[in-house]
């Protein structure tokens, strides 16, 4: 398989996308895939540029394993559209935003939502957990799992 290079998009690169890179990394890892696939996230709002994920997140994703290993970025139009092979947006604002950063559409067979490859839950979007409580957060996570399942199936069978 080829190298590849993901980056995970949410609104603050706290809660879904840093999820989301901690569980793919540790998906790829399980795989002796760690060393093929790069794994980042970003937020599409910079407000909590510099921050550790949320502490709710971090310890719902520890009890299943998870360590998140993240400082908190805003997606860079400049740089991140040519740097990663596959952008999983989490929302469906947050699709928009990003699709709407590549004005020429030069970029849009990278950007993708992750929904599209949740394959066990009818879902249209990762929601934003950030004002639900536990079973947000629970719930986040088991989508997350899913997905990046998915993710992984159709990047190791595409090359
Ligand atoms: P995330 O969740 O996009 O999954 O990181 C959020 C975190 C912070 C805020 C919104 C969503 N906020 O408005 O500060």
């Amino acid at each position: 398989m080829d190298n590849k290079k993901i980056l995970f998009v949410c609104l603050g690169n706290i809660c879904r996308s840093p999820a989301a890179e901690g569980i793919m990394k540790s998906l790829a890892a399980n795989k002796g895939l760690d060393m093929q696939i790069a794994i980042d996230s970003a937020g599409t709002m910079g407000y909590h540029t510099g921050d550790s994920p949320d502490p709710r997140m971090v310890a719902h994703a520890a009890k299943r394993g998870y360590r998140l290993d993240h400082k908190a970025r805003k997606f860079d139009p400049k740089t991140d559209f040519d740097k990663f092979d596959f952008i999983i947006t989490m929302d469906n604002s947050n699709y928009k935003d990003i699709t709407a950063m590549d004005r020429d559409g030069s970029h849009k067979e990278r950007i993708f939502k992750m929904a599209h490859f949740v394959k066990s839950f009818d879902v249209d979007e990762v929601p934003d957990p950030y004002y639900l409580g536990t079973q947000g957060f629970e719930n986040v996570l088991n989508v997350l799992e899913d997905g990046c399942k998915g993710l992984l199936d159709t990047i190791t069978k595409s090359t």
